[in-house]
């Protein structure tokens, strides 16, 4: 991976990278058709992290397609899928973590303790390996890509990180390699979440500014549904991710919720 990229720079190539773990889905081709677009070389990683998955979370049953994940890729003709091995990315003895303070420890980070600093390891260990000009990261997960760009900043890298929007299913459910979980029943409850950041953004636009009131609208719709289990709701800051106590300027609506065992999140930056 690193002499071909390196091959590749020396030609003044450019390498646009989207690092995924998998059971791809039109979320994660959204990245891949913008990247190769953007960029000349076109890498796309799959790489179950097991350092980013608590104890008692999904890991093992972690959904996993590779054959599926390379008949999609086709489409978009990936120069590198780039598929490193748990005992190539974590030998014996391996013991240098990245952690990103005070923005990994909120939102998700308070109920997936550790969680962050999985991630930024796992995403500084790829950029590492793969040297991208251009990395691309979904809104659906916006603590995470805030934290990348805070790891870049704070490293010096030299990638520049890109978001895109969150791509939907029909009924407004994010797309997440964890709705595969969902059972028919499930699948409709889900949708709750995307009804409840529809109605936050339209109590804040039409002129709420007590954070308060909006999340007790949404946790009440939420409540609604007897299959959906809130793990936390948050009215934040967009840069710093702290909780605001009052709507002025941009807001994040933050969210995580349990469907049946299922954890899920959204977000909308109103
Ligand atoms: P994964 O969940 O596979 O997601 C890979 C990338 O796809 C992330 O940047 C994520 O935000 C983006 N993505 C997922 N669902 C999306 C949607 N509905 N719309 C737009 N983008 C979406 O996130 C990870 O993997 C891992 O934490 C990783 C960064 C690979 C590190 O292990």
């Amino acid at each position: 991976m690193r002499s071909f990229s390196a091959k590749a720079k020396c030609r003044g190539k450019t390498i646009g990278f989207v690092p995924t773990m998998g059971a791809l889905h039109e979320g994660h081709f959204s990245l891949i058709e913008l990247a190769r677009k953007q960029c000349d070389i076109l890498v796309v990683s799959i790489f179950v992290n097991p350092i980013q998955f608590g104890p008692k979370e999904d890991l093992k049953k972690y959904p996993r397609d590779l054959k599926r994940d390379c008949r999609s890729l086709k489409a978009f003709d990936p120069d590198i899928l780039f598929l490193p091995q748990e005992k190539e990315m974590y030998p014996k003895g391996f013991k240098t973590m990245v952690e990103v303070e005070g923005l990994s420890e909120r939102l998700c980070g308070r109920s997936r303790p550790g969680h962050f600093r999985g991630v930024a390891t796992v995403v500084a260990k790829l950029f590492a390996i793969v040297s991208p000009d251009r990395a691309f990261f979904g809104e659906k997960d916006y603590q995470q890509q805030l934290i990348i760009r805070q790891m870049v900043s704070d490293l010096n890298l030299p990638v520049g990180i890109i978001s895109l929007p969150t791509v939907r299913e029909w009924g407004g459910l994010a797309m997440s390699s964890r709705n595969a979980y969902l059972d028919p029943a499930e699948r409709k409850s889900a949708t709750i979440l995307y009804r409840a950041l529809l109605l936050g953004r339209e109590l804040i636009t039409h002129g709420e500014t007590k954070p308060h009131k909006v999340a007790s609208r949404m946790r009440s719709l939420i409540f609604s549904e007897p299959l959906v289990r809130i793990d936390y709701l948050a009215i934040a800051d967009p840069a710093s991710l702290e909780e605001v106590t009052r709507i002025r300027g941009k807001v994040l609506l933050a969210l995580a919720a349990y469907v049946g065992k299922t954890r899920l999140i959204d977000n909308m930056l109103v």
